[in-house]
């Protein structure tokens, strides 16, 4: 029985102060429940969270690493900084690195391998298909395409011990959200490569999250599709009361 997990992912939103304000009041509304929790923030804000919800099960996560130790790589943080900080979590590949950050199935690969070799720090690789291949009725072929690139020569322990988010590309920050249908055929897809990659224990260890304008008032139908795991939340993450609806879906 795989426990759910729910994830915000803020993105480039808020200060060091505000995340400090954030995580005050998210404590006080928190309630150990049997869902796993985690924020995955801003760089800046790691060990402000990691401080703020000491004592909590609410884990903490970064939103990237680089694959290499250290290097002339402006800009970028590396393994052993984000294990320096105790960060529990790690997002891998999302469509925004994607698209605006050069990020590849070939460097998501390596990013995966980085820290599923050496670290305890958990992937929550994402994958989803835009709206162009929604449209065309090619987001299996998408979706598996990444899969099978992202996890290249990656053993089926390492795998299981992850999280895959499927995120949509049309539905993130578009109010616009997959139908649970949509969501939990997908969710399904993703599960069924995997055991075709590797075995049917594999495939029953692995989270699969759902990601793309998960609010409070669609997060119970989502969670309620037995193919999906979890969510992987934007926006509304940014809001401690929104984001505690969700976790109680
Ligand atoms: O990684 C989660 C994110 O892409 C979803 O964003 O704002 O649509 O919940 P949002």
């Amino acid at each position: 029985m795989r426990i759910p997990f729910i994830a915000g992912n803020w993105k480039m939103f808020k200060t060091k102060k505000e995340a400090k304000e954030f995580a005050e009041e998210f404590r006080t509304l928190y309630k150990d429940t049997d869902v796993r929790t985690a924020i995955c923030a801003p760089f800046t804000q790691l060990d402000t969270l990691k401080e703020a919800f000491a004592g909590t099960s609410i884990g903490v996560g970064a939103q990237n690493v680089h694959f290499e130790d250290e290097g002339a790589f402006t800009g970028e943080i590396s393994l052993p900084m984000l294990k320096e900080i105790g960060v529990d979590y790690c997002v891998i590949g999302h469509s925004e690195r994607r698209q605006y950050f050069n990020e590849t199935d070939e460097t998501v690969n390596l990013k995966l391998k980085k820290l599923l070799n050496e670290s305890d720090i958990v992937p929550i690789l994402c994958v989803g298909e835009n709206l162009e291949q929604r449209e065309a009725g090619s987001e299996k072929e998408i979706v598996e395409g990444q899969i099978r690139a992202d996890l290249a020569g990656i053993s089926a322990d390492k795998v299981a011990s992850m999280v895959i988010a499927y995120e949509p590309i049309w539905a993130i920050g578009t109010g616009k959200t997959a139908t649970p249908e949509q969501a939990g055929e997908m969710c399904a897809v993703i599960r069924g490569i995997i055991e075709e990659l590797y075995d049917e224990d594999t495939c029953d260890r692995v989270i699969i999250q759902y990601g793309g304008s998960v609010k409070p008032e669609n997060a119970t139908e989502i969670m309620n599709m037995d193919e999906i795991d979890g969510a992987l939340v934007g926006g509304a993450s940014l809001i401690p009361q929104k984001f505690m609806d969700i976790i109680n879906f």
